[in-house]
């Protein structure tokens, strides 16, 4: 069993026409379908259904993210894995979430509601298209960073189902580690565990073209009345290279849009170590204006349990 990528994730928002303007209107996401409920999205260069879900919600809300794994069969061998550990599973029927076949939900070890899933509905490409592109040109899902009270055993929990470390920080008090980004794919990180008492979400990540692009974000934003959803950047983040600018949605939900992330040739690669110390004076910011106290409130996870 393998997993292939993060390939989407499902967020809570309040006002669902509101969630239309914002991320369809101003950042340029792509409409693949949309229900009472519901908007299924994806960027230019995505060839699933969707890599975006935003669903009605009472706030802001990590509802689930979801991993595609490599065949059919290993969604049972992951049931039967969860079960001998005596974790809870959920069934998700096909079509219950629009575009995807049958799915596998779970909370992973820090509490965070992860699916699995192998089929989903593939839709085109517009990464040749770009007399289509609009607003932020979002790319494709990079990464979810999600908030744990157990970033070693969220480690742990995720090198079981193989991912690799490429960058840690320790725990300012040397015991195990306060930070850790993971990755499945070539990408610098495909998932990242950043300490905080209550489980809870960062932020979900989508890659675009480049630096500059990183910017232009920040003028379509602008341009188009929310420069206030600006919550931090754009700068550089010295860990994983990159370069990235944080919004506000309407509801609260927070996004990143994130460039020159270095990629991973090596899939053995020793990992990057950070000192505590290193990492708050400048892993987390390279250059720019340093981050205010709202970036590190946490964003609610659901629990379906
Ligand atoms: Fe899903």
């Amino acid at each position: 069993m393998s997993l292939v990528k993060i390939g989407h994730a499902e967020l809570g928002v309040r006002d669902l026409d509101e969630a239309a303007a914002f991320y369809i209107d101003v950042l340029g996401f792509v409409e693949t379908a949309r229900e009472a409920d519901r908007l299924y999205l994806r960027g230019v260069s995505d060839t699933d259904h969707h890599s975006l879900i935003l669903t009605r919600a009472e706030g802001p809300e990590l509802i689930h993210f979801g991993w595609r794994v490599d065949r059919p069969e290993a969604l049972r061998e992951l049931e039967q894995r969860f079960r001998r550990q005596g974790r809870p599973v959920r069934w998700v029927s096909a079509s219950e979430e629009q575009g995807q076949g049958e799915a596998l939900r779970v909370h992973d070890l820090c509490g965070h509601p992860v699916e699995f899933y192998y089929s989903m509905e593939r839709v085109e490409s517009l990464a040749r298209k770009a007399h289509l592109w609009r607003g932020a040109v979002p790319q494709w899902l990079d990464h979810v960073a999600l908030f744990t009270p157990h970033v070693d055993a969220g480690v742990t929990y995720y090198q079981a189902l193989g991912l690799h470390l490429s960058e840690y920080v320790d725990a300012e008090d040397g015991s195990g580690m306060f930070a850790a980004w993971l990755h499945r794919t070539s990408s610098s990180h495909d998932i990242a565990l950043v300490h905080k008492p209550q489980p809870g979400m960062q932020h979900v990540s989508f890659w675009v073209a480049n630096a500059l692009q990183v910017v232009h974000v920040a003028d379509v934003v602008a341009d188009a009345g929310w420069a206030a959803c600006i919550e931090f950047g754009p700068g550089r983040h010295k860990a994983t290279n990159s370069m990235f600018i944080y919004l506000r949605d309407p509801s609260g939900n927070r996004l990143e849009f994130y460039s020159e992330g270095y990629w991973i040739p090596d899939m053995d690669a020793p990992p990057i170590h950070w000192t505590f110390e290193d990492y708050k004076r400048e892993g987390r910011l390279s250059w720019g204006e340093r981050a205010p106290a709202s970036f590190f409130e946490p964003i609610p996870v659901r629990s379906w349990t």
